[in-house]
């Protein structure tokens, strides 16, 4: 009699071990998926005939490899460095022909530098992967996970998994502001476009959503008029540009409401809004308090404030990228990229609402 209870319990004991076992390796190993433009491509342009690419000499620079992979960074940019937050490594571009078999596993990334909110944003880089193609993509994704692992296994890793989604700072730069008089800026005001953006980016999460994304960090634009390539153009005496500061004020703000707004119809914090303004004005305002000797100048390019046109081998490159805050006219640096990460992982809701990325993994892993 003895003996049996003492088997029982062990069974049971055996079992909880099992499902402690299975679900902190989950909690390790969290799919990562990745949606936007150049701050968050990977390198799925490397495999486009377009215009917008990172893949040569000195992109890459300060990456483990020291050679250029279509990143817009000297090193590693921001989705790299969640990957590392989350314990994962980081995603492959999902044109990459060695995302197959496990590395599925791992997630992807579907952004493609150039791309918008918009279809008609950044047409002069020709082959891009707009937002709707990379949706569709996700969903092809999916129906290749499932023919690996099943389709129940499928929907809970995407259902688990953490989404970054990076949007609007081309719909202003490669739209709006691309060219005097542009289309757009005949169709709309600057804060009827805002309005337009919001509500158009709206739609893009609900799809998401309804794909089964259920953590999903979601950004909008830098601070557009003070990046090098704008005071290389706009600027007079090294002020950011006040046009484009006006459209990230609008634009991010609003970007905030609607997240929150969606949050409260489903009922549940799936959406979670990174201010990347904020996150960048803190160092574009006073680049020495965090370790740069300027955010006016970039690392790598040309003319004044290094902000015009390409960077490329034949560019003026900064000895030490770690002192600047831009890598290239509209890039941050890793180091710039660094600080970014660090105010989504612990920042208050001044930067993350309605909570941080360390918040997310604490709830998250309380299953
Ligand atoms: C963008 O183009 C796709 C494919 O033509 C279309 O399905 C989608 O509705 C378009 N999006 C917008 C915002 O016009
Ligand atoms: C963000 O993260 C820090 C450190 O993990 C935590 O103390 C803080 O309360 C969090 N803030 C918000 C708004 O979630």
């Amino acid at each position: 009699m003895d003996g049996s209870f003492g088997s029982a319990s062990n069974w049971l004991l055996l079992g909880l071990v099992v499902t402690l076992g299975s679900v902190a390796s989950q909690a390790e190993a969290r799919a990562f998926f990745v949606f936007g433009d150049s701050l968050v491509d990977n390198g799925n342009n490397d495999y486009l005939a377009t215009t917008a690419r990172a893949d040569s000499y000195p992109y890459g620079i300060d990456y483990p490899t020291h050679l250029p992979t279509g990143r817009f960074s000297n090193g590693l940019n921001i989705p790299d460095m969640i990957s590392e937050a989350i314990g994962m490594e980081s995603t492959l571009p999902y044109l990459s022909p060695q995302l197959t078999g496990q590395r599925l596993l791992v997630g992807a990334n579907f952004a493609s530098a150039g791309i918008g909110i918009l279809n008609d944003t950044g047409i002069q880089f020709i082959n891009i992967i707009r937002i709707y193609k990379q949706i569709e993509y996700f969903q092809q994704y999916q129906q290749r996970l499932s023919a690996l692992i099943g389709a129940e296994q499928t929907q809970r890793l995407v259902n688990d998994a953490l989404v970054l989604i990076t949007l609007g700072g081309n719909d202003f730069v490669n739209n709006y502001y691309l060219v005097p008089f542009s289309a757009r800026s005949r169709q709309f005001s600057l804060p009827d476009y805002v309005v337009y953006l919001i509500s158009e980016y709206r739609k893009v999460l609900e799809r998401i959503y309804e794909l089964g994304a259920r953590r999903v960090l979601v950004t909008g634009t830098g601070p557009l008029g003070c990046v090098p390539a704008e005071l290389a153009m706009r600027s007079r005496n090294g002020e950011c540009s006040e046009e484009l500061q006006r459209a990230a004020r609008l634009f991010n703000p609003q970007l905030i409401q609607m997240v929150n707004q969606l949050n409260s119809e489903i009922g549940s914090n799936v959406f979670v809004a990174a201010n990347a303004v904020e996150m960048h004005m803190d160092f574009v305002s006073d680049p020495q308090a965090y370790g740069f000797v300027t955010s006016k100048i970039a690392c790598c390019g040309q003319g004044p404030y290094n902000g015009l046109g390409l960077c490329t081998v034949a560019s003026n490159l900064c000895p030490n990228r770690d002192l600047y805050a831009f890598w290239d006219p509209f890039h941050p640096s890793e180091k710039a990229n660094r600080i970014i990460v660090q105010q989504i992982l612990t920042g208050s809701t001044r930067y993350m609402n309605p909570m941080n990325l360390s918040t997310i993994m604490a709830l998250d892993s309380r299953v």
